[in-house]
């Protein structure tokens, strides 16, 4: 089998992570253009779910960075940060009169929809700006301190912060990270996890041995974060993040419910 190309999809075959840029700012076509194909992206319901800031304020980034603790964060020539947005819903619901105790815009899903077209929205622009040749990092870190970015942003009820995305000319060419094989993250049909741990034979390889060219692969890989380390193998990777006590302070469960997401399943 041969992959088709064209220009959007050669775009998307190329994409990969760049954290470091040049001092050439973006001109405003670029931002109204990213902007703009943001927008453009699908959304749930057509609630426009989501909202993104434009971080023009050096010491706002900065402070971004600090809680990221990504220096880059600060160094981006463009930097957003999008957020599930269900406040102007609720303001248009309430102008139109809709007595506050009927509205669902606290519920699980309300997030989670926001959250997905945020994250849509986010790549449509990632999309966007590697086509026009500038580099993106997307950013979880800024997560590290959800009522800290909160407080920083000004956000209102309603709204959650999701990802950043930190956007220049690229001053660095790292390799593209390679990716698993096909089979192992696109099934058909149904979810091939019957014979895990069945042996024998006939028995599934373990992950292991279905990863393992994978490992090698990931593990010739240069990363220019850590240039002085090997990168370890893939499956050495996992096995060593699955007790990273890190995300247990990222739980979004009490800060969503301060922001008035209490998380009830409608
Ligand atoms: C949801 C999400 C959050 C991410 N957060 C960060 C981040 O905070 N900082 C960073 O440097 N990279 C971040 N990344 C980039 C990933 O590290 C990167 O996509 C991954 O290592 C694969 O590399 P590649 O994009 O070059 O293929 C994030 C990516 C995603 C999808």
């Amino acid at each position: 089998m041969t992959l088709l190309h064209n220009d959007t999809i050669d775009t998307l075959l190329n994409r990969r992570t760049i954290r470091s840029w040049t001092d050439e700012a973006l001109s405003e076509d670029e931002l109204e253009t990213l902007e703009t194909v943001a927008q453009r992206a699908a959304t749930s319901q057509y609630l426009n779910g989501w909202s993104a800031l434009r971080i023009t304020d050096p010491a706002v980034a900065a402070e971004l960075a600090r809680i990221g603790n990504q220096p880059y964060i600060a160094q981006a020539p463009a930097l957003y940060i999008f957020i599930i947005d269900a406040y102007r819903n609720l303001r248009i619901a309430r102008e139109a009169g809709v007595p506050e105790a009927d509205m669902t815009f606290d519920a699980d899903y309300i997030f989670t929809q926001s959250q997905n077209d945020a994250v849509l929205a986010l790549h449509a622009m990632e999309t966007a700006a590697e086509s026009l040749g500038l580099g993106t990092v997307i950013l979880g870190s800024i997560l590290n301190d959800v009522p800290a970015v909160i407080s920083l942003l000004g956000l209102p009820e309603k709204t959650f912060p999701v990802l950043g995305l930190a956007v220049g000319h690229p001053a660095q060419t790292p390799a593209l990270k390679p990716r698993m094989p096909r089979e192992l993250q696109i099934f058909e049909n149904t979810y091939p996890a019957a014979s895990e741990g069945a042996s024998g034979e006939g028995a599934a390889p373990s992950m292991h041995e279905a990863l393992a060219g994978f490992d090698a692969e990931v593990a010739q890989y240069y990363d220019l974060r850590f240039p002085d380390q090997p990168v370890k193998a893939f499956t050495e990777q996992i096995a060593a993040t699955s007790t990273d006590t890190g995300r247990l302070a990222k739980a979004f469960g009490e800060p969503a419910r301060a922001q008035g997401f209490t998380g009830r399943g409608l």
